[in-house]
C-alpha cells in the first residue's frame, strides 16, 4: 500500500476542541481513516457503512479479511438500523454496560456491509465510554468500524505513540487523547443464542455480566475454547518471545528466576514483567512493573505499554508473572497466554 501523509493532533479528553473533532468527523465521512482513543485501546476507524473505507482498514493493518470488525455507535438508539431486531437481552445489557467495554454480537441488518462482518450474518457492536470516541461518532454522524489500531497480531495500542509506531503512513489522522484507561480490549459477547457466550475476555468482567445474566459460557482456563472468527491464538504479541511460567507465590518467583538465569546464561537478553510487589525479587534482572498484584485494573492498564517498551529495548525474551484469574485478571491472563503461544 502506498504511504499517505499522517497527521497527529493532540486533543484533551477533558476539554475537547470541537474544531479538531469536526475535522476528524469530516475525514470519516469522506472515507478516510482516523485513529482515536477509546476507554480500552486505540481504534483505527472508518465509516462502517462505506465498503471502500472499511477495506482501507484491512489494508492498513495487513489484517486478513476473515477477521470481522467492531462497529462503534454513540448511543443505544443507533443500534436500531444496524440490527435486524433488537434482542431483549441487548436492551438489558446495553442499559447496564453501555457506554463501556462490552461488545455484543447480534444478527445484522442489510445496511451493514459484508466487508465489516467478513460475510457473517452477525455484527459486533459497542458504545465506547470515551468522550473523544463518542464525539467523533457524533461528528461523523456515522457508525464507525474500528479494530485496534495496531499492525495485525501485534500488541494493541494504549497510547498515540504506539499507533504512530505501527501505522504512520497508513492512516490519515491520529487523535492523540493520551493513555487509554482500561488497557485491554472490550469483552466480546455472543448474544445470538442462549446461553450467551463470551468469545473474548476483556474490560467488562465475567463476574459483572453474571450478576445480570447468571448463565453464560466463558472460555476455559487452558486457553481460548470458543474462538471469534479470525481470533488466532497467536495474537497480542510482542516481537520478543514471551514466556509465562506457572506456579503461585514463591514457587512462581522461583520458576521465573530459573528460566531467566537459563536464558541469560545462554546469551539472551531477558526482561521480566512483574507486579510492583514482587519486583525486588528479580533485582538481578531488568524488570518492568505493571502494578500492584491486588490491583488488577492497574495491571491491565499498564500491560501492553510495558510489553511494547521491552520490545523497543530489544529484549529477546520476556518472562511474565502470572496474575489471578478473576475480574479483569482473566483478560490479562488470556492476553499473556496468547502472546506466549505460537500458532505454528
Ligand atoms: O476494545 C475493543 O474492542 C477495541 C476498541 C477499538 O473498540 N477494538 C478491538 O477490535 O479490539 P478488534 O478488531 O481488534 O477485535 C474485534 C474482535 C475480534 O476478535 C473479532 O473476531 C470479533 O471482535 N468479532 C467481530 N465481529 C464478530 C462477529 N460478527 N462474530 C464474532 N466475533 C466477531
Ligand atoms: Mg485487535
Amino acid at each position: 500500500m502506498k504511504n499517505i501523509k499522517t497527521t497527529t493532533l493532540k486533543i484533551d479528553p477533558l476539554k475537547i476542541d470541537q474544531k479538531v473533532l469536526k475535522f476528524a468527523g469530516e475525514l470519516i465521512r469522506k472515507g478516510d481513516l482516523v485513529a482515536f482513543p477509546t476507554e480500552t485501546v486505540y481504534g483505527l476507524g472508518a465509516n462502517a457503512l462505506n465498503k471502500k473505507a472499511v477495506v482501507k482498514i484491512f489494508k492498513a493493518k495487513e489484517r486478513p479479511y476473515c477477521d470481522p470488525l467492531i462497529v462503534h455507535i454513540s448511543c443505544f438508539k443507533e443500534l436500531e438500523k444496524l440490527v435486524d431486531k433488537i434482542p431483549e437481552i441487548a436492551q438489558k445489557l446495553g442499559n447496564h454496560f453501555w457506554p463501556g467495554p462490552l461488545t455484543m454480537i447480534m444478527k445484522k441488518s442489510k445496511i451493514v456491509p459484508d466487508q465489516v462482518t467478513s460475510g457473517l450474518d452477525t455484527v459486533a457492536i459497542r458504545v465506547p465510554n470515551h468522550p473523544i470516541a463518542l464525539g467523533l461518532i457524533r461528528e461523523a454522524n456515522r457508525p464507525i468500524a474500528a479494530p485496534s489500531a495496531n499492525r495485525f497480531t501485534y500488541t494493541s495500542p494504549t497510547k498515540a505513540s504506539h499507533v504512530i509506531d505501527d501505522l504512520q503512513g497508513k492512516v490519515h489522522l491520529i487523535l492523540d487523547g493520551g493513555s487509554t484507561e482500561v488497557g485491554v480490549e472490550s469483552t466480546v459477547l455472543d448474544i445470538t443464542s442462549f446461553p450467551l457466550k463470551v468469545l473474548r475476555l476483556g474490560g467488562t468482567t465475567v463476574e459483572e455480566i453474571r450478576e445480570l445474566v447468571p448463565d453464560i459460557i466463558i472460555p476455559n482456563d487452558q486457553g481460548p475454547m470458543l474462538r471469534s472468527p479470525g481470533l488466532m491464538k497467536k495474537h497480542y504479541s510482542p516481537r520478543a518471545k514471551l514466556i509465562l511460567p506457572e506456579g503461585v507465590g514463591q514457587n512462581m518467583i522461583d520458576n521465573i528466576l530459573k528460566v531467566a538465569r537459563e536464558y541469560t546464561e545462554s546469551g539472551y537478553r531477558v526482561g521480566i514483567i512483574s507486579s510492583s510487589d514482587n519486583a525486588i525479587k528479580y533485582k538481578d534482572f531488568f524488570v518492568k512493573t505493571i502494578g500492584d498484584s491486588q490491583n488488577l485494573e492497574s495491571c491491565a492498564h499498564n500491560l501492553y505499554a510495558q510489553m511494547r517498551s521491552l520490545d523497543e529495548l530489544k529484549f529477546d525474551i520476556i518472562i511474565s508473572e502470572n496474575f489471578k484469574k478473576r475480574g479483569i485478571g482473566r483478560a490479562i491472563m488470556d492476553r499473556l497466554f496468547r502472546a506466549s503461544t505460537k500458532d505454528d
